[in-house]
This record gives C-alpha cells, structure tokens and sequence, in this order.
C-alpha cells in the first residue's frame, strides 16, 4: 500500500468515527421539516381551495418563485401564454403539484448550502429531484400512487446529503481530512441508508418510506414502490453516463411496458428545465 493510499484510508477511518459520534450524540444536523408543506396539508385536510393554499405559499417568495417557474416549464407548457399569477399557477399545477413543491423547495436550501463538499452535495440534491419526477411518471402502471412515489424518489438517498454534511463538520475539525484524497461519494454511499433511516425516524415519516429508504438496495424489491425507486435507480444511473437509449431502458429490470419506455424517455429532454425551475442545474454527463 503507497503513503498515499494509507493516509487515504486512515482519512476515510477518521471520518467514519467522526460521523458516528455525530450520530451517538445526537448531532447529525437535519432538515427542519419544511414549514410551509406542514402549514398547507394543514389547511388542505380543512378543505382549503386552490386560493387558500396560493396564499400560503405567497408567504415564501423563493418558494413562489420556484412554482411559477415550474407552471412555466416545459412539463406544463401554458396553453394561454406565460402564468404569472400565483393563484393561477396553483389552479395549473394542482394542489397536489403544488404539496411537492412545498416539500422539495426548502429541502433543496439545505442541500444547496455552501461549504468544502457543496458540489457533491449539490449532484445528490439534483439526482433526488430527478429521482422524484422520474418515480412519479413510473408510478401508476406498478399500481402505486404518483404522490407517494414522487417523495419516495425525493427521500430514498437523502441520506446521502446528511452523510456529506456530517463529513462537512469532520473537515471543519481537521481541515487536513480534504487533502487526503477521499472518496467523499464512496463514504456517503456507505452510509446514507443509515442517515436516512434516521431522518424517517427524526421526522416521523409515515410508512412505507422509512422501509424504502431502508430497503431499496435490496433486490428483489420488497413492495412495488420500491421496486418504483429502483427502476428510478438504473434510469438515473443511464442519465448521468449520457446518451441514454430506449434498448437499454427497455431492459431495466422491472419495467412494465413500451408506453412507460417512452414516458421516460420523454423526461430525458424535460428534466433540465423543470429541474432548473428548483435553481436546479444538472451536472453535465461524464
Ligand atoms: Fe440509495
Ligand atoms: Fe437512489
């Protein structure tokens, strides 16, 4: 083993120790739920109407932003030219478009932070925004509803994000971690299911996800959903190596049918601009 490989594995030893104290006492620092997604299932479980929930979200301007944005998007495509009301944004979308949004936009705040790992960070925030328009379009031929796969896809690797935060604050406290030539995705991969598996529970998120989170790496699926979330997986895995063609979607373990091939490939072209309308960029393919 060379010099440099030691201090590379020492490094990553380090971390791991670091990320586990971080768990043991409790500091793993997590997403506040987001607010506005609480204060509007709220009033849609009163029987709130699109206008009452456009004015719930007109409290947040980024987050009012990011939904006009989205109605103007090549995915809803405006028939009467560009949307620039929020109620009517709202009556567009949908409120269950609109509940998404609600979640995905503060989440994303906390994954687009700056600090040493925001790239990394930034590509995972990316895939689990893809992940989550990608698992809706799949959900209703594997008899699973849209809503709850768009989150299962939103969720599943968000512990990825936890994971590169913690190592965040392993290098704030040795700076010199960030010369040792880690593989910061490695070490995430190693542990997001975990990370995730504690947000669920930090969260309290209803079932199925914490058992999507906690199982989508184990084949065969346990449940439709994940087997949703794992489709999701390799299709993604095809979208960031580039050029992704129908032969190799068609043999996807688990896809149901030549018209979901086409749906997905539909969103190949349709994901940089509705992703963009979360600030989102996609890294460009290897
Ligand atoms: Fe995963
Ligand atoms: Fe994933």
């Amino acid at each position: 083993m060379s010099e440099g490989d030691l201090e590379q594995e020492l490094a990553a030893i380090e971390v791991d120790a670091h990320i586990a104290r971080m768990v043991q006492n409790g500091k793993v620092k997590m997403p506040p739920f987001p607010s506005v997604l609480a204060r509007v299932q709220a009033a849609l479980a009163k029987g709130a109407g699109a206008p009452e929930v456009a004015r719930l979200v007109g409290v947040d301007p980024a987050l009012s932003a990011m939904l006009l944005r989205l109605v103007n998007s090549v995915m809803f495509v405006p028939v009467t030219g560009p949307i620039v009301s929020l109620d009517r944004a709202v009556q567009r979308l949908g409120v269950k478009e609109v509940t998404r949004v609600c979640m995905s936009g503060p989440l994303g705040e906390s994954a687009r932070a700056a600090g040493p790992l925001q790239d990394h960070r930034r590509a995972c925030w990316s895939d689990a925004l893809a992940s989550a328009f990608i698992a809706a379009a799949l959900a209703t031929e594997h008899a699973v509803s849209p809503d709850e796969a768009y989150v299962a896809g939103l969720l599943h690797d968000f512990g990825k994000i936890l994971a590169l935060s913690c190592m965040e604050d392993a290098i704030a406290a040795t700076p010199h971690l960030l010369l040792a030539g880690v593989d910061w995705m490695a070490l995430a991969d190693q542990h997001h299911v975990g990370l995730g598996w504690l947000m669920a529970d930090l969260w309290g998120l209803p079932p199925p996800l914490p058992d999507v989170i906690q199982q989508h790496h184990d084949f065969p699926a346990k449940s439709p959903l994940i087997e949703v979330v794992q489709i999701c997986d390799a299709f993604l895995t095809l979208m960031n190596r580039g050029n992704v063609e129908v032969k190799d979607v068609e043999k996807i373990p688990g896809i149901k049918s030549a018209g979901q091939v086409a749906r997905l490939m539909k969103l190949v072209s349709m994901l940089p601009d509705v992703l963009a309308s979360f600030g989102v960029t996609r890294p460009k393919a290897a």
